[in-house]
């Protein structure tokens, strides 16, 4: 059984769900938590995923006692019916941490995709840290997309047999999405001008710290003529007014609906410069060569900082803006942090996770 529920963990577990359903080995199961309505729908809709259980917890502006409580309640009959063989958990979200705390309650085995990611700091980021750590704990095999993200799980002590370096399945999407014949209307907006993208949601973030983003690249919005930017904003309620109180009446903006998967990894591949909180985006940004400034003061995602691709810039508005204007200025630091790279593997990610449950499952010795 596979179990995800925000977008993020949608576009990365899609493929493996794929795979699976593919080879006759398994029975594969899908059940998605619903903590993301809308923007998980976007997601199975592209990979024509259609789940077979679907807990639809989602509130609007849910509190995580919410997603906790809501989906701890609502899983266990799902896997009381279905009794899987192992559970499959993405990452570090709220519903993928109280996934594998229900599987550890009823003795089922979990296998974590995306696992040993670290930034070693519970508060940054909230709760995402805790989720993964917590997750680790209870994970009987660990699929790591970097040898970096596997030597953290073995510094934690837990067993190398268990441990997988697979790349990560973000890659596995984006060999799918990006396309050289891509169009959309907005790009005859943006013209020649270099186009900023933006997104941002973290839960640390919400509030002043948002404010101060926004409010530095509103900034650069209003001083550089030539440069335009593309938002489409989380459909966090807050978020969502932060955007529309510091942007609302600029000409060189648009706020625009969350894209589905398709379109934006080709808008990612249109723009110039990339200014975000996300995760997955800083895992698909160094393959497209697309510097990204990432509006955090940290990164579980070392590997893209090493790349080149990835700046760390905090959340001070100061420090935002000149580093935006930087780049925008200085032609060979853009061109160093815009060399293509991919720390990620080689988009075979859900092909190796699972032969490895394969053998999991049914060990050939
Ligand atoms: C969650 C994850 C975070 C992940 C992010 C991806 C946790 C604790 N956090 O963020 O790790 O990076 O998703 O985006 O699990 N909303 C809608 N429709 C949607 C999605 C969201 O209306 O399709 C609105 C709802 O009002 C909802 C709010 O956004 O209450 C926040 O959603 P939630 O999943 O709670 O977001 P985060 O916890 O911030
Ligand atoms: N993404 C998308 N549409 C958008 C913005 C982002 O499909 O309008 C994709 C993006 O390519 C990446 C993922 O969503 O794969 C990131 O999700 P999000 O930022 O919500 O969560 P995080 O990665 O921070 O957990």
């Amino acid at each position: 059984m596979i179990v995800f529920g925000t977008r993020p963990e949608a576009i990365k577990m899609c493929p493996l769900v794929n795979v699976l359903k593919a080879n006759d080995a398994f029975k594969t199961c899908v059940c998605v938590t619903g903590q993301h309505r809308q923007m998980l729908d976007q997601v199975l809709d592209v990979f024509d995923v259609k789940p077979e259980y679907d807990l639809s917890i989602m509130k609007q502006n849910q509190t995580l006692f919410d997603v906790t409580t809501d989906v701890l309640n609502k899983i266990k009959d799902v896997l009381d019916q279905e009794q899987p063989d192992i559970v499959l958990v993405h990452g570090d979200t709220s519903t993928t941490f109280v996934t594998a705390l229900a599987c550890f309650y009823m003795h089922i085995p979990v296998g974590h995709v995306e696992a040993g990611l670290r930034t070693y700091n519970l508060q940054s980021p909230f709760p995402e840290e805790f989720n993964r750590q917590g997750v680790g704990l209870i994970a009987n095999l660990h699929f790591a997309p970097t040898k970096k993200a596997k030597d953290n799980l073995i510094s934690e002590g837990k067993n190398p047999e268990t441990i997988f370096v697979t790349g990560n399945t973000a890659i596995d999407a984006l060999k799918t999405t990006v396309r050289k014949e891509y169009y959309h209307e907005l790009f005859d907006w943006v013209g020649e001008d270099r186009l900023i993208l933006i997104t941002a949601h973290r839960r640390e973030n919400l509030g002043t710290p948002m404010h101060h983003m926004f409010r530095a690249i509103r900034r650069i919005l209003d001083e550089y003529e030539d440069v335009k930017a593309i938002y489409p904003i989380h459909l966090n309620p807050v978020v969502r007014e932060a955007a529309k109180e510091e942007f609302g009446n600029s000409d060189s903006i648009k706020l625009i609906e969350p894209l589905d998967v398709i379109d934006f990894h080709n808008f990612m591949k249109k723009s110039y410069i990339i200014l975000t909180d996300s995760g997955g985006i800083q895992e698909e940004a160094p393959s497209l060569g697309k510097p990204v400034l990432v509006m955090r003061d940290t990164t579980e995602r070392p590997e893209g900082i090493e790349a080149g691709t990835l700046k760390l810039v905090g959340t001070s508005e100061d420090i935002i803006y000149n580093s935006i204007r930087k780049y925008l200025n200085d032609n060979d630091a853009y061109e160093r942090m815009s060399k293509a790279s991919n720390p990620y593997g080689d988009g075979t990610a859900s092909i190796q996770i699972a032969q490895i449950i394969e053998n999991y499952l049914d060990p050939k010795e």
